[in-house]
């Protein structure tokens, strides 16, 4: 058998290889291989999925919390909705309905969702478009072209933009956005100049060469081959605010439009954040388009209630990012295998819990 590379084997699922003769179960299964490519903080893949006989429990795996950046866990159950999207999305791409319940309970923090699985004629068609973008899209934190979006492709995102519980704010509008690169620059230099933060970075960041299953590969932040060795210690002892700060001020003016997805401090709320959010990069994935994170604005408290006047909003930011054109990142961030997230039904004391 060929040698497990997070950062290549994981990203190959051959279609052909879905069990369509199986149980759901196994069904259910694949379809997890798509999940677990969705985007993180810092790549932890916060999640672990309990399958069923027709469905799948999904979880929050609190030992990878990010305690300095997300002390909340809000980006961890936003990532775990990103992860739900993929599963939706693959889940239309081979035939099935897939029924997502959003339901965490108090007494048991762990539990964020469950899914069901229907064999049906008439899958979500918009979904299935994006199923191609699951394993194309990637955080690209290059410099991106200075140029709006073409005609039509405002429109078409915005289509995108309204939740429930949560809601997506484009900015396409160079008036206001160096206010918003302003608090950008800001949280940088806010964030990279408390060691502690730097610490916890560091200690996501990999080398190019890594065979670790999570984390960021130091390519992903454009430091090349044997620099890369390096690039934890070089996080974790100085302090690159200033730099740092004016070119994401720049990425943030020049972008072609800054993403706000918003919503409450709710894990309902945040939880449709998150698959609103993995749609939208899909979508844009599936556009052409590329996208980078700007949250530094989110994730430093004074900065958030800052953003949130400067574009009126009524509940909070919970992620802001750019998008625009530019080369496509071509190199993945690796994954964890699945049998790592996969959890026995017997091991979580939940037996009398139906879906
Ligand atoms: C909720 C959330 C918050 C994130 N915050 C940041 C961020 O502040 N800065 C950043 O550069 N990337 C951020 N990322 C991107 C992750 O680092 C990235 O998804 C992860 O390394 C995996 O890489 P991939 O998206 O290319 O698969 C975030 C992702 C998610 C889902």
């Amino acid at each position: 058998m060929k040698k497990y590379d997070p950062k290549v084997t994981p990203w190959q699922v051959a279609e052909q290889d879905f069990p369509k003769d199986g149980a759901l179960e196994e069904k259910f299964k694949f379809l997890l291989r798509y999940a677990i490519l969705a985007p993180s903080g810092h790549n932890t893949q916060p999640w672990k999925f309990k399958l069923q006989p027709d469905g799948v429990f999904i979880y929050a795996d609190y030992t990878r919390r990010l305690p300095v950046v997300d002390p909340d866990d809000r980006e961890l159950v936003i990532g775990t909705g990103a992860a739900i999207m993929n599963l939706r999305v693959a889940a239309a791409h081979f035939g099935y309905a897939c029924e997502v319940q959003h339901q965490p309970k108090a007494n048991t923090p762990e539990l964020l969702a469950s899914a069901r699985l229907f064999e049906s004629s008439q899958t979500d068609t918009e979904l299935k478009k994006l199923f191609p973008a699951i394993v194309q899209r990637r955080t690209n934190r290059i410099a991106y072209e200075v140029r709006s979006l073409a005609e039509g492709e405002l429109e078409r995102l915005q289509e995108l933009t309204s939740g429930q519980k949560a809601a997506i704010c484009i900015v396409a509008d160079k008036t206001i956005q160096p206010s918003i690169a302003e608090l950008v620059s800001q949280g940088d230099l806010i964030q990279m100049s408390d060691p502690v933060f730097r610490q916890e970075l560091a200690s996501w960041v990999r080398s190019n060469w890594t065979l670790r299953g999570d984390g960021i590969a130091a390519y992903g932040f454009g430091i090349p081959g044997i620099i890369s060795w390096m690039g934890p210690w070089f996080m974790r002892t100085f302090d690159l605010g200033k730099p740092q700060a004016k070119k994401d001020y720049q990425f943030a003016k020049e972008a072609a439009a800054l993403i706000i997805v918003h919503g409450e401090d709710t894990k309902e709320s945040l939880l449709e954040v998150g698959e609103m959010f993995e749609r939208f990069v899909l979508t844009a994935t599936s556009m052409d388009l590329q996208y980078a994170f700007l949250n530094q604005p989110v994730e430093v408290r004074d900065l958030r209630t800052r953003l949130q006047a400067i574009l009126g909003l009524a509940d909070l930011p919970q992620l802001l990012f750019r998008i625009g054109y530019a080369e496509p990142q071509k190199r993945a961030m690796p994954r964890r295998p699945l049998d790592a997230v996969l959890i026995e039904f017997s091991k979580t004391g939940e037996k009398e819990m139906a879906l």
